[in-house]
């Protein structure tokens, strides 16, 4: 299959991970299309790498809340990587913001990819919170793979009780099941391969002016830097968004993983408090401003990182490269 995937569509390419995954494809010399919903991001993004100027355009698309223009994004390429989706928590409705746009960007795309009848594979970016079961109680010690689903139903994640974490949880576990319904039910000329990551922090590759830009995840790291009160992480695991990158493109380009479900997930636990620990040893200006609490990590249950490395080939970064990469490139940006 490598062989003859040449031209790749990337669905939230200016976003954090997708723009990792646009730059690990163009590495291997693949030519990549980017999809948003604001080509002057994409044409931000191509200014800033002149040397891809042949092997990089993009193509603007709709709001998933009404998808459209997917059918254009998909002509011509051989295969897509679906990482757009909304993940934010501030929220007014969740079942508008978060759960319909993830459910009708997933269907639209696979829609899309039907029509083409040149797509090979699709590569969708689910979600850590697709497997997590928060209500499941250790002991005995037990470890999530590939297998778990969370067992959040459609009515519990739209309640407007449901917290916008929860409902992201259902967003992502509507729009995987979806994916893997329409694949059986349809039978396209593609297959699908499926990764579910983790907390995912890292360096930015898309051009940013201020913190206030960055995601949702990699702003929590920021607030550390800032000295504000330390959140407590919801789960212990996590990755480098350089490793997930690596990740997706291997997922697109090895054969025997299509019809696979990963959830790549450093060996390391994390917390706020390490993060911290970790800007206090590597950088003199964090110490006596960052906050420190002790936060033990929940050691009673683990995440299957191990199946990802072995079948995809990935060697997990350390949370200390991961924090001290980030928070170099951010002091460049802004005063911590
Ligand atoms: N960050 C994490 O820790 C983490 C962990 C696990 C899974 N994920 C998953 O990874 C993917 C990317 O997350 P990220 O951290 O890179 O977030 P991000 O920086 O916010 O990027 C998300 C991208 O999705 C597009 N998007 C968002 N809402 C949309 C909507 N309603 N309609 C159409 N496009 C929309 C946006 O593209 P434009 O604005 O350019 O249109 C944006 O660039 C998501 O599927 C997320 O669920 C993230």
């Amino acid at each position: 299959m490598s062989q003859s995937i040449q031209y790749v569509l990337v669905t939230g390419a200016t976003g954090f991970i997708g723009a990792h995954v646009v730059d690990e494809l163009l590495r291997r010399g693949l030519r990549v299309r980017g999809a948003t919903r604001t080509l002057a991001k994409g044409h931000a993004m191509a200014a800033a790498r002149p040397e891809h100027a042949s092997s990089l355009d993009f193509v603007e698309i709709d709001d998933f809340e009404r998808p459209g223009r997917l059918d254009i994004a998909v002509e011509g390429v051989d295969a897509v990587i679906h990482v757009a989706s909304p993940l934010t928590y501030n929220t007014k409705n969740n079942e508008k913001e978060l759960i319909i746009p993830a459910i009708n960007g997933v269907k639209g795309i696979l829609e899309a990819s039907t029509k083409s009848g040149r797509v090979q594979r699709v590569v969708l970016t689910s979600s850590f919170a697709a497997v997590l079961d928060a209500t499941r109680k250790s002991p005995s010690y037990f470890t999530f793979t590939g297998k778990d689903w969370n067992p959040l139903t459609y009515e519990e994640a739209v309640a407007p009780t449901t917290p916008a974490h929860i409902a992201y949880r259902g967003a992502k576990k509507f729009s995987e099941k979806a994916a893997w319904d329409f694949v059986r039910d349809h039978q396209p000329g593609f297959d699908l391969v499926t990764i579910c990551p983790s907390m995912t922090f890292g360096p930015v590759a898309t051009p940013i002016d201020s913190a206030s830009q960055l995601n949702e995840t990699n702003a929590m790291i920021w607030k550390v830097a800032k000295g504000l009160p330390l959140a407590r992480a919801r789960v212990a695991s996590w990755i480098d968004v350089r490793d997930l990158a690596f990740a997706h493109v291997e997922a697109l380009l090895r054969p025997e993983a299509g019809g696979k479900r990963y959830i790549p997930c450093s060996p390391e636990p994390f917390s706020y408090d390490l993060a911290a620990q970790i800007m206090e040893e590597e950088f003199g200006w964090a110490r006596g401003k960052v906050q420190r609490e002790d936060q033990p990590v929940d050691t009673s249950y683990g995440v299957d990182g191990e199946t990802t490395a072995r079948e995809l080939g990935l060697s997990y970064t350390s949370f200390r490269k991961t924090i001290v990469d980030f928070v170099s490139q951010m002091t460049r940006v802004e005063d911590p």
